[in-house]
């Protein structure tokens, strides 16, 4: 039966209910079928949403404004310098004006909080575009991706190699919420935060899967499904770029780390990569990478999610 999720913020993956999430994995499969086959599908008709960044984007800026133009609607896209927001104007005000003019809002910024006030403050639904702690929109592609080439979810392993930043948290929250095992391994000092592995051992725990929370990246890509990784150093830690590249160095995915893994592992990534550093080009570019996959399904997923929600 159909969950009704209009008017639902998604902030994390974490606050889905997995009934949601095969919600949107459904009509993701159905828009991105329609949209091959050139099926009209204006869902949104006339609806507007506004996309905030205070950080760069590609993927999420771009296939955000074509997700809502191809629904019907329209986006407005605001950069940190557009918005009195935050400068001349709290989060509550401009939430509650926002709320006004507009049928829903995706931002992008630095402080989750500044997110989790915007839909607190304001009456309409609004779409975590990625903050320091969370990227729960890639990780619905991601798990979409999965499900596409590997046509299951529970069970699998994914191995996520590198930093514990807001790729790792979201993975985290997604894999426990679908029931996949997935085992993190960052340096010392780099792991996921405590609060975040907690809320996913919950949903782990409920769908029979495993979390391991390792230093070793082979012992975390033993017999992988998937091998996940990330930047070293994500925006607005460009100062630390040169101290994490000497610890993390140990953490590159190579041909020497994946023959740990299964034979027909996916190599995955939210992009951008820092091709030499977390990643090889021999790794990224072979057939076992689904990296320009997982970056289209950002498309049908958040048009999903957002044709549910506005
Ligand atoms: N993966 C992702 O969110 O890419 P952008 O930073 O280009 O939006
Ligand atoms: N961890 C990266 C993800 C980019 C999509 C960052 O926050 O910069």
């Amino acid at each position: 039966m159909a969950v009704n999720m209009k008017g639902k913020s998604l902030l994390t993956i974490h606050e889905l209910t997995l009934e949601e999430v095969w919600q949107i994995f459904e009509l993701s499969k159905s828009l991105k079928e329609k949209r091959l086959t050139g099926e009209p599908h204006r869902m949104l008709d006339g609806k507007k949403l506004g996309m905030i960044f205070s950080k760069l984007s590609t993927r999420t800026r771009v296939s955000f404004e074509v997700g809502i133009f191809e629904l019907g609607g329209t986006g407005l896209y605001f950069n940190q310098n557009d918005l009195q927001l935050k400068k001349s104007e709290n989060v509550s005000d401009t939430a509650k004006v926002l709320s006004r003019y507009l049928d829903g809002i995706m931002i992008r910024t630095f402080d989750h909080q500044d997110v989790v006030d915007l839909a607190r403050f304001g009456s309409i639904p609004i779409i975590n575009g990625l903050t320091d702690l969370h990227h729960p929109c890639q990780v619905l592609a991601d798990l979409f991706t999965i499900l596409e080439k590997k046509r299951t979810l529970q069970g699998l392993k994914l191995a996520y190699i590198g930093d514990g930043n807001n790729m790792a948290h979201s993975l985290l929250h997604g894999c426990a919420k679908v029931g996949m095992n997935i085992s993190i391994a960052s340096p010392s000092g780099y792991t996921p935060l405590d609060s975040v592995v907690a809320e996913s051992q919950k949903d782990a725990k409920y769908m029979g899967s495993k979390i391991e929370i390792l230093e070793d990246p082979i012992a975390a890509v033993k017999d992988a499904d998937i091998i996940y990784t990330d930047v070293w150093a994500s925006m607005g830690q460009e100062k630390e770029a040169q101290e994490r590249k000497a610890k993390f160095m140990k953490y590159q995915i190579n041909s020497g780390l994946v023959k740990h893994a299964k034979d027909d592992y996916l190599f995955m990534h939210c992009l951008p990569a820092h091709r030499g550093d977390e990643v090889v080009n021999e790794v990224i570019d072979s057939t076992n990478s689904v990296v320009f996959d997982e970056a289209e399904n950002r498309l049908h997923v958040q048009k999903a999610v957002m044709a549910l929600v506005m």
